[in-house]
């Protein structure tokens, strides 16, 4: 057993000397680390881009996007409870199914976190963008990538310096800066809805679907429909599987996993909804639809260019606790995969102030150079990718445990798991099918790299806990 793909990891990992992380996190923090990874580029720029795809449709799209996600979530929560260790989806994974396919998730959430850095990076520099120009008079070409016109995106590159300086500060200090960001973020949407839902017409609604369901390819290339639209749109609702990789620093992790995934998906579904809602009824969507920063200009365009202001200084204060909470995530995934032997062990070594500086450094590179150069669709369609399958994991998991261990121990409960599972799992597929073919290729490719690694150094180093 011990050389076969099937081996798995016993349920609570052995802890390695000086390899362990301080448990300073309590719910609060992982509620605000969860709306703080969840309310992003999601909402604040790719609704544009699910505008393009849908129409005023893109609203079903929001719909279809949350619930599959909000299945997840519950999903999520019962492993999280259940195995709270490090790793989320990669630790549940080697935990319940094993090595192989642990791998493969964990290759994904290294395509997930880092790629949605980059995207995040490249939305940020949206907002930023006008204001930096307004301000400091910075050229657009420095400040957008080569698909729009411009040479290399800075801003993208300079956010993501930054918020790796403050990771290598330490959790503590991180996340309680980033729960302040948290309420900035909330009230610029507050004030979103407020402005645009009085001016709502249901004439903007008009043709609802002019796109149909499916994804399907259009006369000009380009892949649209409903589910298209929620392919993309699903970035949204994803980062509270950012908790789950926190584990190991939370204080009571049995009450605070689930109160901190349940309770930060659940206050999300709600703003979205709110927010779709009134951007579509304001405008005709056609005007924001890939706009790089749609929220400000349907505020413009309804008259109201403080409004927009706020929302695009708010956005350019708080997006950076997107990035802080995948970085976070991702160089813990590494630390989890390297603690396993599956990555190098140098990879996990742990600063005086408890941060793993190697890998944030040497994540901070790599994707602030594709932040740099590649668009924000693009990255963020590779990133749902990786979450895909993750949470298909995930979902799969929490099926597999309901029948072999059902009296195990877990203090949460998914309700109806077999409906919420099966929405899960079945939901991921058809999210994973309407993403553009691009995308899907690059997917294969890096998980086709990801076993070279696997067989060649991976599974001969692996410490099977
Ligand atoms: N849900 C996160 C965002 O929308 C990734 O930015």
């Amino acid at each position: 057993m011990s050389n076969s793909l099937l081996r798995r990891k016993a349920i609570v990992p052995e802890k390695q000397e000086g390899q362990g992380l301080t448990r300073t996190l309590g719910w609060p923090h992982l509620v605000a680390l969860g709306v703080g990874a969840i309310v992003g580029t999601g909402i604040l720029t790719l609704i544009g881009v699910g505008a393009d795809k849908a129409g005023p449709a893109v609203i079903l799209s929001f719909a279809v996007a949350g619930l599959i996600c909000a299945c997840a979530a519950l999903a999520y929560a019962e492993m999280a409870t259940m195995v709270p260790a490090s790793g989320s989806a990669y630790t549940y994974s080697y935990v319940v199914i094993g090595e192989l396919i642990a791998w493969i998730v964990g290759w994904s959430l290294i395509l997930e976190y880092s790629l949605v850095v980059s995207a995040v990076a490249v939305g940020w520099s949206g907002y930023a963008a006008p204001l930096l120009e307004a301000s400091v008079g910075v050229p657009m070409a420095l400040m957008q990538g080569p698909e729009l016109g411009g040479i290399v995106n800075l801003p993208a590159i300079a956010i993501i310096a930054i918020v790796a300086g403050m990771l290598l500060f330490g959790t503590r200090e991180s996340a309680t800066v980033n729960a302040v960001l948290v309420v900035v973020k909330i009230i610029a949407l507050t004030v979103f809805v407020a402005v645009a839902l009085p001016a709502f017409d249901a004439a903007n609604l008009e043709p609802f679907s002019p796109f149909g369901f499916a994804k399907h390819i259009g006369p000009d290339g380009v892949e649209r429909g409903v589910m298209a639209a929620a392919a993309i749109i699903f970035f949204a609702f994803y980062g509270f599987d950012a908790i789950a990789t926190a584990a190991e620093e939370t204080k009571n992790p049995d009450r605070d996993l689930k109160i901190g995934i349940v309770g930060s998906m659940l206050v999300c579904v709600l703003i979205y909804i709110a927010v779709a809602v009134a951007a579509v009824g304001a405008i005709s969507y056609s005007k924001f639809a890939n706009s790089p920063e749609p929220l400000a200009l349907i505020l413009r365009d309804l008259g109201s260019p403080n409004a927009a202001y706020y929302l695009g200084v708010s956005a350019v204060i708080a997006l950076p606790t997107v990035i802080l909470a995948f970085f976070y995530g991702q160089s813990r995934i590494f630390f989890t995969m390297a603690r396993d032997g599956l990555l190098p062990k140098g990879l996990a070594k742990l600063s005086s102030r408890g941060s793993p500086v190697r890998i944030t450094i040497f994540t901070a590179i790599i994707v602030a150079v594709l932040a740099g150069f590649i668009p924000l669709d693009e990255l963020a369609a590779l990133a749902n990718a990786g979450t895909l399958a993750a949470f298909t994991a995930v979902s799969i998991c929490m099926l597999i445990m309901r029948v072999r261990a059902p009296d195990a121990p877990r203090t949460f409960r998914a309700p109806l798991p077999w409906v919420v599972g099966g929405i899960a799992v079945l939901g991921c597929l058809y999210l994973f099918i309407s993403l553009p073919a691009q995308t899907q290729i690059w997917f294969f490719i890096w998980n086709i790299a990801g076993l070279g690694v696997y067989f060649l150094y991976a599974r001969r180093n692996a410490i099977v806990g």
